[in-house]
């Protein structure tokens, strides 16, 4: 019997794209190759290149619109997903993410300056940072864009520059909830030892101070625990410790009209995922929230949450050329690919484990075939797949990584200079390039040669 790959014979999730490891238009077509968004991967690089990044338009919106769905049906106050652009930050991904009427997360002017140029609308804006400059603070407030602070030079700046321009601002606070969850150690932001917000045994004196100043009107509250979580738990405790917090904010005479419970819903990278599907995670978030404020008597803030993975990361494919083998006998054989840890360097991070297939046989793979799948960069480490079985495959033949969206191309560097891939993005058999692929000459545009250097020659 022949071996098959068993991820591409799942049954798709359209309503929940995170619980799927491919696009939800994954298809193969009668050549018996894989095609995605009704293109031929073959032919995508035929005519652009690789490596290639490749976006899902539809995958992209039935993420977007489950959010709204679900918040819609489970929270019965004024509710508002923000997509955390730091996933994968993009003109294009302003305007879809404006189109299907989510808000933005940025953490740097770069960040809002995207999403203002996508046409994401600036009161749909939120401002994060653990280490805002004042050039970028000034630029938000210019702009009337909600700033989340972080901490307590944060709020010192953030008077002083309230004070300067003698105009209230209205601000949300983010602090630590205290909630452990089980994550990659690098990708945990709840727990009290992190860089990360006010320690919620501090929001006291934080009250009271922000009390004191003159301009600072602080309307919401912002926790994110981490990201790629599979637990419901932890988002189940954080809408009772947040309403708590409302509590504490009011003893202070803060109207507190805003909760912004973060992101964090994992994605199905590998057969061994199992995520809950959005519309649970949203459930449980809104119930926890609603069934504290009934407890407490309290209105219904507004229900911020801020996914980033789980809008993006499903939509997501990265398309290698198969370049150099290297049998090592007995050992392992290192199949090498056309990109590697400068555009993908969550395995090398985080250890992260994705799945993948050949592009022209996706379906059959050969356990015989063991290959470590390198990437092109000098370092030991630039490994993408430790251990993978693929059907048999030569130089020139496609690999096609799946789960790619989020936080690849956002987190892409010119290692050994090294140019960035293209970005296509597709939907109903049309491709469209959404990102131009770099060249090597574009890599040297910021160096400068000192004067006396050119002389002497
Ligand atoms: N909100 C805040 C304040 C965040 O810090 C993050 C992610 C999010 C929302 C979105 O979380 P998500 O829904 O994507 O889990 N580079 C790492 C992930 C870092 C996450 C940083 N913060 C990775 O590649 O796994």
């Amino acid at each position: 019997m022949k071996e098959r790959n068993s991820f591409l014979k799942q049954e798709i999730d359209y309503k929940s794209p995170n619980r799927n490891i491919v696009p939800v238009t994954t298809s193969i077509g009668n050549d018996g190759k894989l095609s995605v968004g009704g293109c031929s991967i073959e032919e995508l690089v035929k005519k652009y290149d690789s490596p290639l990044y490749i976006l899902d338009e539809i995958t992209l919106r039935n993420s977007c619109r489950a959010y709204k769905k679900a918040l819609e049906k489970y929270y019965p106050g004024k509710s508002l997903p923000i997509y955390a652009s730091k996933a994968n930050s993009s003109i294009f991904m302003s305007r879809l993410i404006a189109s299907e009427g989510l808000g933005l997360d940025a953490v740097s002017e770069g960040e809002l300056l995207t999403a203002i140029k996508g046409g994401v609308p600036n009161q749909n804006i939120v401002f994060h940072g653990n280490n805002k400059s004042d050039k970028e603070i000034e630029f938000a407030v210019r702009n009337k864009i909600e700033v989340i602070v972080d901490n307590d030079y944060d709020l010192e700046r953030l008077e002083e520059i309230s004070n300067s321009f003698n105009s209230d601002l209205e601000i949300m606070i983010r602090f630590t909830p205290g909630i452990e969850c089980h994550t990659h150690e690098y990708i945990k932001t709840g727990s009290f030892d992190s860089k990360f917000g006010f320690g919620i045994e501090y929001l006291n004196i934080l009250f009271d101070r922000i009390s004191n100043t003159k301009h600072l009107k602080l309307k919401g509250l912002h926790a994110h625990i981490g990201s790629q979580i599979f637990e419901l738990e932890p988002h189940n405790d954080l809408g009772e410790i947040m309403v708590n917090v409302i509590l504490d904010a009011k003893k202070f005479g803060h109207d507190i009209q805003k909760l912004n419970v973060g992101g964090g819903l994992g994605i199905k990278y590998t057969e061994n995922d199992d995520p809950p599907s959005i519309d649970e995670w949203v459930k449980t978030i809104s119930a926890s929230v609603v069934k504290a404020c009934k407890k407490n008597n309290l209105d219904l803030p507004i229900l911020m949450c801020e996914p980033g993975r789980s809008i993006v990361s499903t939509a997501g494919i990265t398309i290698y050329k198969i370049g150099a083998f290297k049998e090592i006998p007995g050992i392992r054989t290192y199949l090498s690919v056309d990109g590697g840890m400068s555009d993908n360097p969550r395995p090398i991070t985080y250890q992260s484990n994705y799945s993948a297939c050949l592009v022209q046989n996706p379906f059959n793979i050969n356990s015989r075939n063991k290959y470590t799948i390198a990437g092109k960069h000098c370092e030991s480490g630039d490994v993408l797949f430790k251990e993978i079985e693929l059907a048999n495959c030569k130089t020139g033949d496609l690999i096609c990584v799946f789960g790619t969206g989020a936080y690849n191309n956002s987190m892409s560097s010119n290692y050994n200079r090294i140019p960035r891939p293209a970005a296509l993005l597709v939907c109903n058999g049309e491709a469209e390039i959404i990102q131009k692929r770099e060249r090597p000459l574009d890599l040297l545009k910021y160096d400068v040669l000192p004067d006396r250097f050119i002389k002497q020659n």
